[in-house]
């Protein structure tokens, strides 16, 4: 597969944060991606790699230091940047009174994307989801909850999957999956980001950012 996702760097600088005021999860951190790239994230359970996930989505902002996004020569702002990022983790929530399919034509219109059906499809059969695709997603199992979550984490094409506990909840096969997946997206360009525990896990990747527990 040729590499199809333009040039693009997601980068922290000296990036610091708080939830409380003066006291600090971790404080200058610095993490850069660009394409073709695997890094992790690790640290022991408390030590700020969601938090770390939630700010490089955009979804928090950092309490010094600057999330920057360059995309083909541009800088992209906070606002958009979930345009270019996909996200799985187990704390996101899916809308369970939706099927699969419901979710992901939802999905597509509230990116703003066209409903690709295809894609979805083809998607949905990686995940071993296809013959599920009309139930409703509260009658999903955990393991298939997550399963979905990566097919809808891809299905904008994004340059970068954030990976926050990339394994929890799944068994080997679909473990499988999201390690094709995972080199589905390096060899088209993509980067990824893996936040995880597993010494399995961040041994696949090129660099590692490693956050100490500040309590
Ligand atoms: N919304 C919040 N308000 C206050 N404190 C928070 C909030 N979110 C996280 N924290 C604190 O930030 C610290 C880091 O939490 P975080 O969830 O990022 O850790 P983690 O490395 O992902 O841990 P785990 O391995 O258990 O997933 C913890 O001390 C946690 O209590
Ligand atoms: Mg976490």
């Amino acid at each position: 597969m040729s590499a199809s996702v333009p040039k693009f760097k997601l980068s922290g600088n000296d990036i610091s944060k708080s939830f409380t005021f003066g006291v600090n999860v971790f404080s200058g951190v610095n993490i850069e991606l660009h394409n073709g790239e695997l890094i992790g994230i690790v640290g022991e359970n408390g030590a700020g790699k969601s938090t770390l996930v939630r700010l490089l989505c955009g979804v928090l902002t950092p309490s010094k230091g600057e999330i920057q996004f360059e995309f083909s020569g541009k800088s992209i702002d906070r606002e958009y940047l979930h345009q270019y990022i996909g996200m799985v983790s187990p704390y996101l929530n899916l809308y369970e009174e939706f099927t699969a399919w419901e979710h992901l034509s939802l999905s597509a219109s509230l990116r703003g994307i066209e409903f690709e059906e295809e894609f979805c499809a083809r998607s949905l059969e990686q995940f071993s989801l296809e013959k599920r695709k009309h139930d409703h997603i509260r009658t999903f199992s955990s393991g298939m909850k997550q399963r979905l979550k990566y097919v809808l984490a891809i299905q904008h094409k994004p340059a970068v999957l954030i990976l926050d506990e990339p394994s929890a909840n799944i068994d080997s096969v679909g473990v499988e999956a999201v390690l094709r997946l995972i080199e589905r997206q390096i060899a088209r360009g993509g980067g990824v980001i893996i936040a995880t525990n597993e010494e399995r896990e961040s041994s696949m990747c090129s660099r590692v950012v490693s956050l100490k527990k500040s309590w």
